[in-house]
């Protein structure tokens, strides 16, 4: 979670009123909701309300997330070329899920049009990458800005409206689990340790609350798992005057890792960046490249024993791949080998560092592809490694 963080009006004891600022619609409380993980078992935020956030006018069905996985004849590498993605929808409709286990979705987007309704993700936590494109994510919490390779963590239950300022172009992450940063890069206090490849200075959240003050009918698109349920409030839930506590969205973005590297090739796990159940999510960042002087800078050949390995390449050039384009996933599923494309060892041998920019997920369970997945996937990819 990110470190606590407090904005706008909260009283001075949790659980107490909160009454109205001297003025302001006579006498009155703010209305507490409290917003919690794992039950009430891990991280909350406590907020502040003008309306109960329960006045709900209807609830009616809004029909479901159509996801169809294919079965696949056999077990091979694919790369899926997603660059020719064609734009559709908005940041939430527009989604185009490729690749899918219990744990978590993998989509990509390129909206055409602005967000139609407020939407709020009620079982998963969303990582959204920003590949292309800036904006603002508006929730309760306050506006908060993202930028190109921004990873925008939103936490589950946080209804939002996610504006972009002209095209977007985004990695969307659903994850069945909590989203944290990893514990090996906490220490005893839950401070980001020193020597860890970020730290809280790196992680932004909102700077302010904006209090929609709105007594009118607006609805929320609800998602749990591939239901759309949609609620109409009987006012604007933005109307929150403060809040304090570890849930919230926040930005950190892929050009403030600051890589681990060595005298020899380093292992995948020091480009962690987040860590959720059955997948972590990591940063390949431009990085000085090993200094042995005959160290092989390359990644070895491995055969992803127990995992199935996801990489979203979003810039420069990567050393260890020919034939990748940007924007392309590659997916090396479990017990196959894969490594370095002919030639790209003696290619670095002489370079210094790396200027590539990806974003991997590696998961514990099995991956399938959607069947939009194959509408991109380059069949001749599992024998690109031939000379
Ligand atoms: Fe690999």
């Amino acid at each position: 979670m990110p470190p606590y963080r407090k904005l706008g009006s909260v009283p001075r004891k949790r659980h107490t009123a909160h009454r109205h600022e001297p003025g302001f619609r006579g006498e009155g409380i703010y209305y507490e909701e409290v917003l919690t993980t794992a039950g009430f078992g891990r991280a909350y935020t406590i907020c502040y309300h003008l309306r109960p956030p329960t006045r709900v006018r209807t609830v009616e069905p809004a029909g479901a997330v159509a996801i169809e996985t294919v079965a696949e004849p056999v077990l091979r590498h694919h790369q899926l070329r997603t660059l020719k993605l064609k734009p559709t929808g908005d940041p939430v409709s527009g989604r185009v899920p490729l690749l899918v286990n219990d744990d978590v979705i993998m989509s990509r987007c390129r909206p055409v049009e602005p967000q139609r309704e407020l939407y709020r993700n009620s079982t998963a936590d969303e990582v959204v990458f920003i590949h292309r494109g800036r904006g603002t994510l508006h929730t309760i919490f306050g506006p908060l800005p993202f930028r190109p390779f921004d990873y925008v963590v939103i936490p589950r239950c946080t209804t939002y409206r996610l504006e972009l300022e002209g095209d977007g172009e985004m990695l969307v992450l659903e994850a069945a689990g909590n989203v944290v940063i990893p514990a090996k890069y906490l220490n005893a206090d839950g401070q980001l340790r020193l020597g860890a490849p970020y730290s809280e200075r790196d992680l932004h959240g909102p700077q302010e609350t904006v209090v929609v003050d709105r007594e009118q009918d607006t609805t929320v698109l609800v998602k749990d798992g591939r239901r759309l349920t949609r609620y109409t409030m009987a006012h604007h839930p933005f109307d929150v005057v403060g809040w304090d506590g570890l849930v919230y969205p926040f930005t950190f973005n892929a050009d403030d890792f600051e890589p681990i590297t060595g005298t020899v090739h380093q292992p995948p796990p020091v480009q962690q960046t987040f860590d959720a159940p059955g997948f972590v999510v990591c940063t390949f960042a431009p990085r000085m490249l090993d200094t042995h002087p005959e160290a092989i800078k390359v990644p070895y050949a491995h055969s992803n024993v127990q995992a199935d390995e996801v990489l979203y390449y979003v810039r420069g050039h990567f050393g260890s791949r020919r034939g990748v384009e940007e924007a392309s996933l590659t997916l090396h599923p479990r017990g196959v080998p894969h490594g370095p494309h002919p030639g790209t060892i003696v290619a670095s041998r002489s370079m210094t560092r790396t200027d590539e920019l990806a974003v991997m997920v590696d998961t514990v369970r099995p991956l399938a592809l959607t069947r939009q997945a194959l509408e991109f996937d380059d069949a001749d990819y599992p024998y690109s490694w031939m000379e």
